[in-house]
């Protein structure tokens, strides 16, 4: 190989490592945005509605949405429905939706709180991290 041959080769490797490389950063640019839009349980996803959860919901529902009997802070004595069970697995969206929105029975609101969009995402969370296989009434 003379010189200018092997210059020519390298040139071409390196065009070739570079184009890889593009490569590589759009595939995995493009999948990271699309988990985002999308309504794909990834644990990226789950690990923003479990800190929401964690911090809003679980003093009442409980690590696995278990419920029970809760002694809040001011005294009062409140029942929370176990979460997993067929009666709540039955319940449509909208109604949870509304219960978060405008709280009830013992269950603050949290219109002021929370967007529709992190409702929504913990309704989700609750439908399949609690409640695998559900299929709620329209
Ligand atoms: C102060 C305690 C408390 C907190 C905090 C709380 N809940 Fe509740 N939640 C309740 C009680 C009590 C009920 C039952 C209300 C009833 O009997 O209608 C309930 C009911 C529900 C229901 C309806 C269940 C069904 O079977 O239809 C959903 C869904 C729900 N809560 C989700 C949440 C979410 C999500 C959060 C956090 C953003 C949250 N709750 C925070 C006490 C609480």
């Amino acid at each position: 190989m003379t010189k200018r041959q092997s210059v020519i080769v390298a040139a071409a490797l390196l065009l070739a490592i570079v184009t890889a490389c593009k490569t590589n950063q759009t595939s995995s640019s493009s999948t990271a945005n699309g988990n985002s839009s999308s309504a794909q349980s990834t644990p990226d996803h789950f690990a923003a509605v479990r800190s929401t959860w964690e911090k809003e919901c679980k003093s009442c529902h409980g690590t696995k949405g278990e419920g029970g009997p809760v002694k809040l802070e001011d005294g009062t004595k409140l029942k929370v429905p176990n979460l997993q069970d067929e009666r709540a697995r039955r319940h449509p969206d909208s109604d949870y939706l509304k219960q978060i929105t405008k709280g009830g029975d013992g269950m603050p609101a949290f219109e002021k709180k929370l967007t529709p969009e992190q409702m929504n995402d913990l309704i989700r969370f609750i439908r399949e991290v609690f409640q695998p296989g559900a299929v709620p009434a329209k």
